[in-house]
């Protein structure tokens, strides 16, 4: 990742933090993005430009993050209906369907943003794609019980999975205990409802990365 992509995604969280408001609930996402919005709304909390703010957040990272920047938390159960969340994604396209999850967060994302009145995408220019799947895989979040079972549901849709590793090479596990499967798809995804749909009937599969009909709102870094 080059300084000006960095610089775009951070220029594009500070816009972003511009729409919460004193008072709200808002989900923090996570990934390196949404780490320059959780910095931007404990500023301004120091600041006193911003008060009375209850983070959600979408991972353990980001939780630690906002702990050490002193962000006030709360819980999903605590707020059943969030005024605001703003989140990195890994595609966007033209109808502002995305793809999220390669930081492993999806799940927790996916039901913090349905939770949510409003809902910000942060992403640098290099996100946006024409159609979903033909920059980055889809990660599908599978409990760890017989992960490899679905594999041939997943060839047949067109996609090649693979189970996600660390860099160290063990299984990743995501903040609820469960494996992902990074399905690549090499002509993009046709048909995102669909694939989602079938996925998601999958006794099995927990979640789909495929973030659908969020109608989010999208900020773009630029660089240069
Ligand atoms: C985390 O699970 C993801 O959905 C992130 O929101 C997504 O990967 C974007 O991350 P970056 O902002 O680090 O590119």
């Amino acid at each position: 990742m080059s300084d000006s992509h960095v610089e775009a995604k951070r220029r594009a969280a500070v816009q972003a933090v511009d729409r919460v408001e004193s008072g709200m609930v808002v989900g923090l996402g996570t990934g390196s993005t949404a780490r320059f919005v959780v910095e931007e709304i404990a500023w301004r909390l120091r600041a006193g430009d911003l008060g009375r703010i209850v983070g959600i957040p979408t991972s353990l990272a980001t939780q630690r993050q906002a702990e050490a920047l002193d962000v006030p938390l709360g819980t999903l159960e605590e707020y059943p209906t969030v005024d605001l969340t703003i989140d990195g994604a890994d595609e966007v396209d033209p109808d502002g369907q995305l793809i999220k999850g390669l930081g492993g967060a999806l799940l927790r994302e996916k039901m913090v943003a349905t939770a949510s009145r409003r809902v910000v995408i942060v992403v640098d220019e290099s996100k946006l794609v024409e159609r979903l799947g033909t920059r980055v895989p889809v990660p599908v979040e599978v409990v760890t019980f017989a992960a490899g079972a679905h594999a041939a549901a997943i060839r047949a849709l067109g996609a090649e999975p693979e189970l996600r590793r660390t860099e160290s090479g063990d299984l990743f596990l995501s903040d609820e205990g469960h494996y992902i499967l990074d399905c690549r798809f090499p002509q993009g995804v046709a048909d995102p409802h669909a694939v989602h749909a079938v996925l998601r009937a999958r006794p099995g599969v927990v979640e789909t990365g495929l973030f659908l009909d969020l109608r989010p709102e999208v900020v773009v870094g630029r660089t240069g």
